[in-house]
């Protein structure tokens, strides 16, 4: 950790820590070389590993991803403009502009519920500049409260730390001599499953922005909201009475399938817009349905009788809080493509039928996973069912014995994630029910877990009982 009073560069001098992750710490500082010493945001990033062949993949990320910062930075007022980007003794430092304001974790606080007409402007507001990170072509890969600032000037929405950057402290050399990312970027909670499985979309930077919508309506952190066992989608329409509009739009916005979201934030945002053109909203929060049920039809029943007429437009602020969590996966870190940036969402395709030769090649991988898995090298084993799954998605048997993996890790949210996609190809297998329950007890899921062993009685037959799946 720097001290306050270190200079980088005889120039950018630390004032105080303003923010420390499992990625590295955040600091304000003052640019000596400037009038007045403006302020600035010093962000240092360690990679894991001292490496050579790390280091040198960790400068190449580092220099890509400061270019996109900086374009970013410039295409829009509400993305913080990169002013320097240095290395120091194989460490590396981004300088930014310092945003005078407050991050949303402390307007959205549990309990607190904004009206559908603020829900509304503030998921408008977070769409606006995302639209402008993915007409980049970047994906931010951590968008929660915390990552989110309201200037204080101007009452504007900024976003901060993309996802990217994170990953240059989480590069490791794998066994085959490989750098790779040890850690999914994201947070559980807002981020989807796709994205945990290391294969981020454009549509899971909006289902965080959806899950931010549907926590500020109704005033609890994702985490806290249950999943359908059999769809996996989130329940939370019962929570509160919205107009079914705005929720339809915020269901598909968080579905469990990124194929079944706005495809990006422009999509997004023009459903909100038609809502909005089309549908006044209240502009006072709407009732917990535990405590006051509204008819749909009649927002200003007996029930609700201080509801003010419906009005389009609003005021603002919300806020809450949610620990961010490093995920261990290892994942496959390509060299980045001369024209195309490391983070682009690769062009979507037909699928093709996998050829005889990868069906071999993924089989391999997996029995190589399996012996690492019994070898108890539970993140080497990861990165070989990455690479099976990789040349063949459906190998569910690879996504099984990934779960495994992860849950020795006490990675138990991926875990689940990972049997999850058991399912879609065996829906009847029985460890996999099993063993996603072992998951579930140990996030004290009680509930969740007894409807995943209930799922593997009803589906097991002997035979599948007796393979050896359970570790
Ligand atoms: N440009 C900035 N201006 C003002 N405060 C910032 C800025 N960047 C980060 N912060 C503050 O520091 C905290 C940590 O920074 P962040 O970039 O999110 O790093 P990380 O989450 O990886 O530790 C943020 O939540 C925010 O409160
Ligand atoms: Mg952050």
């Amino acid at each position: 950790m720097l001290v306050s009073g270190t200079t980088l560069r005889n120039r950018y001098y630390i004032i105080r820590l303003l923010g420390s992750g499992g990625f590295g710490d955040t600091y304000l500082a003052e640019d000596r070389d400037l009038p007045g010493n403006a302020q600035c945001v010093v962000k240092h990033l360690k990679p894991k590993s001292s490496d050579p062949e790390v280091l040198s993949v960790a400068r190449r990320l580092f220099d890509s991803e400061a270019q996109v910062l900086h374009k970013l930075g410039n295409d829009s007022d509400q993305i913080p403009r990169l002013f320097a980007h240095l290395e120091e003794n194989g460490e590396f430092y981004l300088v930014q502009e310092f945003v005078d304001g407050q991050d949303l974790s402390q307007e959205l606080t549990p309990g607190k519920r904004l009206s559908e007409n603020e829900v509304v402007k503030l998921l408008q507001d977070i769409l606006e500049v995302l639209r402008v990170v993915h007409d980049n072509n970047v994906i931010h890969r951590d968008i929660k409260p915390q990552n989110i600032m309201r200037r204080q000037k101007d009452g504007k929405i900024l976003l901060i730390d993309f996802g990217a950057v994170k990953e240059i402290s989480t590069l490791m050399p794998n066994h085959q001599g490989q750098t790779v990312v040890s850690v999914a970027v994201g947070t559980p909670g807002y981020m989807p499953s796709e994205q945990a499985s290391g294969m981020p979309k454009y549509s899971s930077d909006v289902y965080a922005v959806g899950m931010i919508g549907i926590q500020a309506l109704i005033g609890v952190t994702p985490n806290q909201l249950q999943k359908d066992p059999n769809t996996l989608e989130v329940i939370w329409r019962d929570r509160v009475q919205v107009n079914p509009k705005l929720a339809d739009i915020l269901d598909k916005m968080v579905r469990y399938h990124f194929s079944q979201r706005y495809r990006d934030a422009a999509e997004a945002l023009e459903a909100w817009q038609s809502l909005i053109s089309t549908i006044p909203l209240p502009t006072s929060p709407p009732s917990a349905i535990s405590t006051q049920v509204v008819s749909p039809n009649n927002p200003q029943s007996p029930n609700n009788p201080k509801s003010p007429p419906w009005k389009v437009l609003i005021g603002s602020g919300i806020g809450l809080s949610i620990a961010a969590v490093g995920i261990f996966i290892i994942l496959n870190l390509p060299e980045p493509p001369q024209t195309e940036l490391p983070q682009t969402e690769p062009p979507q395709t037909e699928p093709q039928p996998i050829s005889s030769d990868d069906i071999k090649k993924a089989n391999n991988l997996y029995e190589e996973g399996k012996k690492l898995l019994k070898l108890s090298k539970y993140e080497e084993a990861i990165a070989a069912f990455d690479r099976a799954i990789e040349i063949n998605e459906e190998l569910f048997d690879a996504w099984h014995n990934r779960g495994n993996a992860l849950r020795k890790l006490g990675q138990y949210e991926e875990a689940i994630a990972s049997y999850d996609r058991v399912f879609n190809i065996a829906p009847q297998s029985f460890w996999a029910w099993n063993n996603r329950g072992l998951a579930l007890r140990e996030l004290q899921r009680h509930e969740d877990a007894i409807y995943s062993y209930e799922k593997a009685n009803g589906c097991a037959t002997l035979r599948d009982r007796n393979q050896p799946f359970l570790l």
